[in-house]
């Protein structure tokens, strides 16, 4: 039997309320989604239709309603006499600060939104944005939607060549960007890497929105770009929001799949709203009159999609954003934030955690911790030890920790444990939400209800499902509906435990985990074949202690490539990072004389990833020629 923590007494008066949702949505599904989007979003049309499935895999929710997604996180909080309450607590990396009220945000997202509107966005049309994690990034997400623009932010640790294949991807007439960003006390480029995306000359990109973050020397083009300070603080403060139908696209975010090339995932608004809202009111047990909320992640992911930008902000909460690294300008910088803000909810990724536990206890010790009463867990598999000390030393015991699973696909958090019904268990996400059916199928796509592990599917439309891949409706059709027809099928793995608990056990495609990044194998192979002196490359991501996995690559030169290899590993490293960014750069780059195939020619990954992790090598016997093992194994990691 695994550990568990009994759910404490300050949580039952909403146990009970929670419990009745569990019964509300198993009783009637579509009917309670309903009454969670009739009751957590203001409609400007009232829908009629719940869920058309008539089209599957593309969904419609709501389908008839009309709303808008920046007046529902904004403006009706003001209407309702709220435009005093803090929306945004902005900490700076360098420790300076500034407060966001609700009519603040209503006042500067409007003049966002006219400004945008005047070069030349229009409702339907796609917006890039390039901007550091801060108050500028949430409000331009929030005045795209303000006009029905669909916003595609881009993760500022993406570099130029990545930045512009989704730029064209998604056609996005505008760029924001800023000047530069802070991180670990430096100023770094941003615009710099919009300029070169653009200088591809093939993008429709007319205008490029300049903030001016850091003061660093920028390039200017004076017909395309405009410098934020010139044109926003002199737009209008009125706006009125574009009232869209509820399947508007609301956004786009491009995540690695399998293949080389990146998906754009869409979102729509209605499904999307109702759902973000949802779980992070239920799953955080978010009080928004008294809780300050933070989660650590960058609105480059869908984290801080759904649990920054919308969710929070949809209902109505006073949330922390923190532009900085943890170790910015100390160690302790997390946890001085906590203490200065009083923060209640806390919600960050295992890969931090780890990080912090290998910095010592005696770090947090330091700062008063006790206005935590929630903490939450995204992005990878929570190893139990990681739990622990978070339940121990961050929580002192006492805080519940929600081990919450979801994809950038699922827009929303779909298994976690509710704070205050579920005893809580280290290691292991727990249940399904209200309103959300899965399975777990074994190979030949039957059921497994006993403890085995098999592959986790969703197997009823939920309303923040994805609407599918930005112009490749074959690629959502296969990559997500042809493995166990008719139903979702996630790419991790899961078992049930012996009290009918659920724990993920990972990917189960060519998907690596870094510090709870998304990266594909696929894509960095394709980088580095780029390479004269490389005929083959294999990408695995290899257990990490810290960053779950870490990306361990093998190549294998062309004949007559003898020159420097350190030199070669070097460039091969840089060009990971010029296309990709700095966190596709593999760990590990190994030069093999061969790769271990399958006799049908399918490179064994297993075999690599044991190789990487130095494990034992399994079962060789599929292997066309064994002896590539033995060779392999002489090699030193670099
Ligand atoms: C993994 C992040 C175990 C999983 C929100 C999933 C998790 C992928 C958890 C999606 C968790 C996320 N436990 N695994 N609590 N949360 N994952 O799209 O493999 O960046 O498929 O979305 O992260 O990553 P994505």
């Amino acid at each position: 039997m695994s550990q568990t923590f009994a759910p404490r007494e300050e949580f039952r008066a909403q146990a009970v309320a929670r419990e009745q949702l569990y019964r509300d949505a198993q009783a009637d599904r579509l009917g309670f989604w309903a009454q969670q989007a009739r009751e957590l979003l203001t409609w400007e049309r009232e829908f009629t239709e719940i869920l058309n499935w008539e089209n599957a895999p593309v969904a419609s929710w709501f389908g008839d309603g009309q709303l808008n997604a920046c007046y529902n996180a904004v403006d009706r909080h003001v209407a309702a006499g709220n435009g005093d309450r803090i929306a945004l607590y902005f900490e700076a990396e360098d420790g300076t600060s500034e407060e966001y009220s609700y009519a603040r945000m209503q006042t500067e997202v409007s003049q966002i939104a006219n400004t945008l509107a005047s070069l030349g966005v229009r409702t339907g049309d796609r917006v890039a944005i390039y901007l550091p994690m801060g108050p500028i990034a949430v409000q331009t997400m929030l005045a795209c939607a303000r006009i029905g623009a669909t916003h595609s932010v881009v993760f500022g640790g993406f570099s130029a060549e990545a930045l512009h294949s989704r730029i064209t991807d998604a056609g996005a007439r505008v760029v924001v960007t800023s000047d530069g960003q802070f991180r670990n006390g430096k100023a770094l480029p941003l615009k710099r890497a919009v300029d070169e995306a653009l200088a591809h000359g093939d993008t429709p990109v007319d205008h490029v929105l300049v903030y001016q973050r850091t003061g660093m020397e920028v390039q200017w083009d004076e017909e395309r770009d405009v410098w934020w300070h010139d044109v926003v603080p002199q737009a209008s403060t009125s706006h009125t929001p574009a009232f869209v139908p509820a399947e508007h696209p609301l956004f786009i975010l491009y995540t690695s799949g399998t293949t080389g090339k990146p998906k754009g995932v869409v979102h729509t608004t209605g499904g999307y709203l109702t759902q973000a809202a949802f779980t992070h009111k239920n799953v955080f047990d978010l009080h928004p009159e008294s809780d300050v909320y933070w989660c650590t992640a960058d609105v480059g992911w869908i984290t801080g999609h759904s649990y920054v930008t919308y969710g929070p902000m949809v209902n109505g909460a006073t949330q922390v954003i923190y532009e900085g690294t943890p170790s910015t300008p100390h160690k302790g910088r997390w946890w001085e934030i906590i203490e200065k803000y009083g923060v209640t909810i806390f919600y960050t990724a295992p890969t931090a955690i780890r990080t912090c536990m290998k910095w010592g206890e005696e770090i947090p010790a330091k700062y008063d911790l006790s206005s935590l009463r929630v903490l939450g867990s995204v992005g990878e598999p929570i190893n139990p030890e990681a739990w622990l000390w978070f339940h121990r030393v961050i929580g002192a015991e006492r805080c519940p920790i929600v081990d919450t699973w979801w994809q950038t696909e699922t827009g929303a958090i779909l298994i976690s444990p509710l704070p205050g019904i579920t005893a809580t268990k280290p290691g292991s996400a727990q249940r399904a939400l209200p309103g959300v059916s899965l399975a777990i199928y074994d190979n030949l796509g039957d059921e497994i209800t006993n403890e085995d592990p098999g592959l986790l599917v969703i197997t009823e439309p939920w309303p923040s499902m994805l609407r599918g891949i930005w112009g490749d409706s074959n690629r959502f059709k296969e990559t997500y509906w042809s493995r166990f027809p008719g139903q979702y099928f996630a790419g991790d793995g899961a078992k049930y435990d012996e009290d009918g608990d659920i724990w993920l056990l990972g990917r189960v495609d060519d998907v690596m985990n870094v510090s709870g990044h998304r990266l594909s194998t696929a894509e960095i192979e394709s980088v580095l074949v780029e390479h004269d002196d490389v005929a083959e490359a294999a990408v695995v991501g290899a257990k990490d202690d810290t960053t779950g996995q870490a990306v361990v690559a093998f190549v294998i030169l062309r004949e007559g490539a003898d020159g420097d290899r350190d030199a070669l590993v070097d460039e091969l490293r840089e060009m990971v990072r010029h296309d990709i960014g700095p966190i596709a750069k593999p760990r590990d780059i190994l030069i093999v004389p061969e790769l271990p195939k399958t006799r049908s020619g399918k490179i064994m990954r297993r075999l690599l990833r044991d190789l990487a992790e130095h494990r034992d090598i399994g079962d060789v016997t599929t292997l066309a020629d064994s002896s590539v093992m033995e060779l392999i194994k002489g090699i030193d990691a670099r």
